[in-house]
């Protein structure tokens, strides 16, 4: 078995039940299952089998570097977003050749950081960043390769916080305005034009909106080679979605299908960015029950694990499936599952009926392996999380819980305060 199951009244990941792990290591942790992850990439590598695309993690999905370490064996590039993020990248020694630098932000040390390295390409968000882009590269004598980020303007038809295609996103350019772009960039010396990128958004749990994607792009495209551009990749973001509860995200493979005939008219290599549909389903949050509080209007299940831990419900109302580790015969409660931060926003689940656990009982908060841990603050000074891996059968801690004094030393005082 892989990944995360449930048997003898237990829940597993790999070979191991949690429960073993959670006696040994203090909660809140994330734990991850790494055949998982890696059988999520293959999905991607099999069912895109017949485009071959350039496989681009987006690490800002989960950024741990044994997670990145896993996806450069198996050939993955990276998606980065930030010199932290690339400096993961070249940690985890994923190719530069691999690397495409996202974001519509990029400040000039973060560009001069993907130049001094290389990378494949920058997905440039704006004109003013293409200057910047061109000066900085004259500078260091090198030439930025560049794909400009296009905006279709529809409806990925997922939350409005992760819909990035609109016409009123703060992402991308219009495709009307990306046609002078790409004159305009042609004319700058130390551009060199490779390719388009367009990002729908994410947790998209349909094809549809990437098909009138392609259809917008292909006319695009058509225009674009009339005026003598040939764009060698053709980078369509990442955004395929997950099952939390009922949704139903097509699979790699009927995302690659619907993507065919359009490979087949336009001559370029394919980049996807998946993030969530490699790691989300891949990872746990393992938190422990303090109190039940019962009596008024409502239950509560008080648990060790919150909103600075896991913020996806609070954020988005995004709902992950909330289970105990180990079945108890006790009947069941239906209780707000809250955690202990000083918000009534801190909530990792609300009307839940689940069986009734006992303070000292483990929960999982299931799917939190993407935008999890890489969400996580200090917010009422609470430190950042362990996370560990099961790996062929066994436990590794793949980042160190954060100490007090770690949380707090890089704090000044003032001379003039005492
Ligand atoms: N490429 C670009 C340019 C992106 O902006 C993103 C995600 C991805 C790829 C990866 O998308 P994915 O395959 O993970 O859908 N924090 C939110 C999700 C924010 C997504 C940001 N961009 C959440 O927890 O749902």
């Amino acid at each position: 078995m892989h990944g995360f199951y449930h048997q003898n009244g237990e829940l597993w990941c790999e070979g191991l039940p949690v429960r073993e792990i959670a006696e040994e290591i203090p909660t809140p942790f994330y734990l991850y299952s790494y055949r998982l992850i890696k059988n999520n990439y293959l999905a991607y590598k099999e069912g895109f089998r017949e485009i071959n695309p350039l496989i681009c993690y987006a690490c800002k999905a989960n950024p741990n570097l044994a997670i990145l370490k896993i996806l450069a064996n198996l050939g993955a590039g990276a998606d980065v977003l930030s010199r932290g993020e690339l400096l993961r990248a070249l940690k985890a020694e994923i190719p530069t050749s691999k690397i495409v630098f996202n974001g519509n932000g990029k400040k000039k040390e973060e560009i001069l950081y993907g130049l001094e390295n290389d990378i494949l390409m920058f997905n440039v968000d704006s004109r003013q960043e293409l200057v910047l882009l061109n000066e900085l590269a004259g500078k260091i004598g090198v030439k930025a390769r560049i794909a400009l980020r296009v905006n279709p303007d529809l409806d990925p038809q997922t939350h409005p916080y992760l819909a990035t295609a609109f016409s009123k996103s703060k992402f991308g350019i219009d495709l009307k305005s990306a046609e002078d772009g790409y004159e305009f960039a042609v004319t700058l010396p130390h551009i060199e034009i490779i390719g388009v990128h367009v990002h729908l958004g994410s947790q998209i749990t349909k094809v549809s909106p990437y098909v009138e994607c392609l259809e917008k792009l292909l006319g695009f495209l058509v225009r674009l080679k009339e005026k003598g551009f040939n764009l060698e990749y053709v980078n369509l973001g990442g955004g395929l979605g997950i099952v939390y509860l009922d949704e139903t995200p097509p699979m790699p493979q009927e995302l690659a299908k619907a993507l065919g005939p359009f490979f087949s008219q336009v001559e370029a290599k394919l980049i996807i960015e998946p993030g969530r549909s490699i790691v989300g389903k891949a990872g746990i949050l393992v938190t422990k029950v303090l109190y039940l509080k019962e009596g008024g209007v409502k239950n509560f299940i008080v648990v060790d694990a919150g909103m600075n831990d896991f913020i996806r419900p609070t954020l988005y109302g995004g709902y992950h499936r909330i289970t105990p580790l180990v079945q108890n015969e006790d009947g069941e409660i239906t209780a707000d599952i809250v955690g202990p931060i000083c918000e009534e926003g801190d909530f990792l689940g609300r009307d839940r009926t689940i069986p009734r656990p006992q303070p000292g009982d483990y929960l999982a908060v299931m799917d939190a392996g993407a935008y999890g841990a890489a969400m996580s603050s200090n917010y009422n000074s609470r430190p950042l999380l362990i996370e560990i891996m099961v790996v062929n059968d066994r436990s590794y801690i793949i980042r160190k819980g954060q100490s007090l004094e770690e949380m707090v030393n890089r704090e000044i005082i003032p001379e003039v305060l005492y």
